[in-house]
């Protein structure tokens, strides 16, 4: 088991080119299964989570093979349909092959996915919509098997109770060579949905709608192959951003989605950085004491703030002058960072949904252990900013969504080491 051990209280000063998104570019991976062809991705992020993506691909038959920040996929010869259950384990998106595989193949086996631990993580919605579509769902003993019996899976007018991200992903995968039209009405705006449609597109899909709540897929008969870009990653964007605005200094973040970051931005803007965007790039600058942001911030799906940035805002406002409040409104279990914080200094208490935030005046070192991806990384932000140093234990949650961490931090005069 690996360590980060970080050394606090120097500013960070820089630039940084942003790596591709995690959420963006596993989808994609899964998308690569529905194409009779070779798809070459760019920026294609090197984390724990990519590699479990292109086992996943190797094992139904695709040829994945990743090297330099590109990703190579033929899916020519895909001859599986069922995805082992520890590769299941090894990460939440697992679940998105299952709507690529069915609409490759009309038939998928896989059991419940793995994943951050932020509560209860159910697929009721995937599978709902997938029926609606015609598929034929047995569970046995947790093996979970869908099945189109006329092997081509049919349009559907479908309404999610909330617009899940994975669940608007999963039936766009099944939908894009379905028989006819599907409809997807209250579906999920995250710009990484748009990134995966605008992937579909280039290969010959029929999408309308995405980034906005009512999709429509007219299905194909077949996929073609294409060589697509991955978009900047907005979460891993943010956590330099906080890190920069904890500890003090100035950072450009180059190759950034600036409208996409905006709903945090807007909101780090408030504790007093001064924050400039130009083209795509973001300047940010922290100068003073840190203020505390007035209004309750709450999270909400895109383009509302984003849950996968409340931990490392969270660590910006621990040493803010007055009192900021979180209400968490996606995932049941999102503030187990919280302890690690306290330990470290933080005056933070939390009340179901709600977590009251009173700024100190600074943290300090302490040893820690990373609870999931975001927190492990708002771990690193508090531990950046504090006096003293921290050893942030678990840290293989860290390398599923940031690439060469500790190597960004480090250019920028951070102090942080793997160990
Ligand atoms: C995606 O997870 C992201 N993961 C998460 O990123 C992100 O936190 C989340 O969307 C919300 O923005 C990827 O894109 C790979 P959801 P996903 O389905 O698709 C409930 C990160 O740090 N729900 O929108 O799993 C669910 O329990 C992470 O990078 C059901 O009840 O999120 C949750 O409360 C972790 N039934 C809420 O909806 C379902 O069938 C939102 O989940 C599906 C979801």
């Amino acid at each position: 088991m690996q360590n980060f051990i970080v050394t606090g209280g120097t500013r960070l000063c820089g630039e940084l080119e942003l790596q591709g998104s995690k959420n963006s570019a596993l989808p994609i991976m899964a998308a690569c299964v529905l194409v009779s062809g070779k798809c070459l991705l760019k920026s294609c992020p090197r984390l724990t989570d990519v590699y479990s993506a292109a086992r996943i691909l190797n094992c139904l038959g695709c040829k994945c093979s990743l090297s330099g920040g590109c990703a190579e996929i033929d899916s020519t010869g895909v001859y599986g349909s069922e995805i082992p259950e520890e590769l299941m384990r090894e990460m939440r998106s697992s679940i998105m092959f299952m709507g690529a595989i069915l609409g490759r193949t009309g038939e998928c086996t896989f059991s419940i996915p793995g994943g951050c631990e932020l509560g209860p993580r159910p697929i009721d919605m995937h599978l709902a919509a997938l029926s609606k579509m015609g598929a034929e769902i047995t569970d046995t003993g947790g093996r979970i098997c869908c099945r189109m019996p006329k092997g081509r899976s049919k349009g559907a007018r479908l309404s999610l109770s909330f617009p899940s991200v994975g669940a608007t992903e999963n039936i766009i995968l099944c939908a894009v060579t379905a028989e006819g039209e599907t409809v997807i009405n209250n579906a999920a705006r995250e710009p990484e949905i748009c990134d995966m449609c605008r992937f579909l597109r280039s290969c010959g899909a029929k999408i309308k709608g995405d980034g906005e709540s009512c999709i429509v897929i007219e299905g194909v008969e077949k996929l073609h192959g294409c060589e697509y870009r991955i978009m900047p990653d907005r979460i891993a964007g943010a956590t330099y951003l906080a890190m920069t605005a904890a500890a003090g200094g100035e950072l450009i973040l180059k190759n950034a989605c600036v409208p996409e970051t905006e709903p945090f931005t807007t909101v780090l803007e408030q504790t007093g950085c001064g924050i400039y965007t130009a083209e795509n790039r973001i300047y940010l600058r922290r100068g003073g004491r840190l203020k505390a942001v007035k209004d309750r911030i709450r999270t909400m799906p895109h383009p509302g703030f984003p849950t996968d940035a409340q931990a490392v805002l969270m660590a910006v406002l621990v040493t803010a002058d007055g009192t900021s409040v979180f209400e968490e409104n996606i995932f049941d279990c999102r503030y187990r960072h919280t302890d690690a914080l306290i330990k470290m200094g933080a005056d933070i208490q939390v009340m179901g949904k709600a977590a009251v935030i009173r700024g100190v005046p600074r943290l300090h070192g302490a040893d820690v252990e990373a609870t999931d991806l975001r927190g492990g990384a708002a771990m690193a932000v508090a531990a950046l900013a504090a006096e003293g140093t921290t050893r942030i234990g678990s840290i293989s949650h860290i390398d599923r969504g940031y690439e060469r961490f500790e190597e960004a931090i480090t250019s920028l005069g951070g102090k942080i080491r793997r160990e």
